[in-house]
């Protein structure tokens, strides 16, 4: 809310803001789960629906959100239960942004956990520790160990190796970096961060691409795994499993690459409306988004696509990409075998690491920030003690994760939960109040105010009509598959089976029971401003 001396926090400037709404979105999705997805569902085929769910739902609807943001911050406020107050002024509209509050905040608490993988990595690297030989299966205790999957005694300590074999001494760290910036605020903390974070990222990864190029074909005795036969692996829109139409044909292939947009693009996870609130009221918010936007699938598409899956092609064949590793398995069991076998790999595992939790950081950071601008602007807290809250919360949360770290059960279950399901309706909820709280006019007059490009007419078309119908049938094909699909409806079973399951979604349920009090009494907060105060506070 506004400030009684009426001041307003601020992006420092244009370059920096596009700095921290690029470094939100920038990510692990980026490097590590967009090429696993495009090697598990069809190379080239994939890029198909990705770039069709680009325009028709990423974009409009990081639109939806910034808009609706610099909206709601112009009348003072950043978090996303006051801008959708702002936005429909009725008494359950900041209930509405409940989701807005968990789902970056439980997203934050398992991604820092992985965060803390890169970092421990990259240093692992750097002191010569990641040289497990040629044989995968090492590669792949060593990881289950660290992080715990394998649940045995060993887990999160390697013995002998002090702090360098310990996941808990890097989560820890993670967050304290986390934490130290996100207190130092907007622009000394979250914007100060990304605007060396990012560029230091894509010069690595540029480093990291060009050893890639340059790879040829290592293995002699199998000419067949060279460099372009791996970029073909990402590029070509058929491969040995299915044909260019037998991968359209399949709704999965959709509903993943839908899935991966919105991850990417942080669209849906409630921090780019927060992010965006805190412009000034005639700054551009149509040419910083596409830059944005498009500085993302930059780095997805050509520095996390070419790097991954053509690098683990050359020295692990076709196996490889016949049986793709999920996520984690590419980027902490397979990638380090390739780093070591090729001639300098320790050098270039070091840089690929360090712009993993380069990436992490910044998208983690900005899942901070909603939860700080709802106990600051609705409860009036001072920074320091909207810091200690919410990091006593996710410190908790982190805790839970690493605590049930076994098969990454409590990872899972958040991630399916709240980093795909809660995604979905969240960005449901936005599109449905811009069209109806806001109106479309008023949003594109909104979006078009200050801005430095034209949004083309037809995206008023594709937000009222293309994008929901889309977004829905997109989320109905999912439930289907995910709940009522015998063949592949696993989730009732585990929430039977697991009594972890059942703990992390009891955990989830206090989350959201934890959001929706601190709403209320930010409601009443500023329900009472209001009416204290009607000129200043819609
Ligand atoms: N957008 C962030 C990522 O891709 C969350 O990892």
């Amino acid at each position: 809310m506004v400030r009684t001396d009426g001041s307003r926090e601020v992006w420092g400037s244009r370059v920096g803001v596009i700095m921290a709404v690029m470094g939100s979105a920038v990510g692990l999705g980026n490097f590590l789960r967009f090429p696993g997805q495009a090697a598990q569902y069809g190379g080239g085929a994939f890029l198909i629906p990705y770039f069709i769910a680009f325009l028709l739902l990423g974009l409009p609807i990081a639109w939806v959100e910034w808009s609706m943001g610099r909206f709601g911050g112009s009348r003072g406020f950043n978090s996303s239960p006051g801008i959708f107050r702002a936005v429909w002024p009725n008494r359950f509209a900041p209930y509405l942004g409940v989701l807005s509050l968990v789902v970056p905040v439980v997203i934050y608490m398992y991604y820092l956990y992985v965060e803390a993988w890169c970092l421990a990595y990259a240093l692992r690297y750097l002191f010569g520790q990641m040289n497990f030989g040629t044989d995968p299966a090492a590669y792949q205790k060593f990881f289950g160990d660290f992080v715990g999957i394998t649940g045995n005694g060993d887990a999160l300590m390697i013995e002998g190796e002090g702090i360098l074999g310990s996941a808990i001494f890097f989560l820890a760290l993670c967050f304290c970096i986390n934490f130290t910036l996100i207190y130092r605020g907007l622009t000394k903390g979250i914007e100060w961060c990304c605007t060396w974070a990012m560029p230091l990222l894509v010069i690595c990864a540029l480093i990291v691409l060009g050893r890639v190029l340059t790879l040829g074909t290592p293995n002699a005795a199998k000419p067949d795994q060279n460099l372009l036969n791996g970029l073909g692996c990402i590029w070509n829109p058929s491969t040995a499993r299915a044909s260019l139409w037998e991968s359209l044909a399949n709704p999965e292939v959709w509903l993943a690459a839908a899935g991966q947009i919105f991850f990417s693009l942080s669209v849906g996870l409630g921090v780019l409306a927060t992010y965006a609130s805190y412009l000034r009221r005639d700054d551009d918010v149509a040419l910083s988004s596409v830059t944005a936007a498009a500085g993302n699938e930059f780095c997805e598409v050509v520095l996390g696509g070419m790097i991954t899956i053509p690098a683990a092609f050359v020295f692990l064949g076709y196996g490889f990409v016949q049986n793709p590793p999920g996520t984690f398995g590419m980027g902490f069991v397979a990638l380090p075998n390739v780093f070591n076998q090729m001639v300098a790999g320790r050098f270039f595992g070091f840089l690929f690491f360090l712009l993993l939790f380069l990436a992490a950081l910044t998208s983690s950071l900005s899942m901070l920030q909603p939860a700080i601008a709802l106990l600051e602007e609705g409860l009036g807290l001072k920074r320091k003690a909207s810091v200690a809250l919410l990091g006593w919360i996710t410190a908790m949360g982190a805790a839970f994760v690493v605590f049930f770290s076994k098969d990454l059960t409590a990872m899972d279950t958040f991630d399916f939960w709240i980093g795909t399901f809660a995604i979905f309706i969240l960005a449901t909820i936005e599109v449905f109040l811009f069209i109806f709280g806001m109106g479309v006019d008023r949003g594109f007059e909104e979006l078009n105010r200050g801005a430095e490009i034209r949004i083309p007419r037809i995206f008023r078309f594709v937000i009222k009509y293309v994008s929901p119908t889309y977004l829905l049938t997109v989320f109905c094909l999912w439930c289907y598959k995910e709940f009522f699909n015998t063949k592949t409806a696993t989730r009732w079973v585990e929430i039977q089976s697991s009594p972890v399951v059942r703990l992390s979604l009891g955990f989830i349920v206090l989350v959201i029971v934890f959001f929706v009090i601190l709403i209320a009494r930010s409601a009443k907060r500023w329900n009472a401003a209001a009416n204290d105060n009607p000129e200043v506070i819609p």
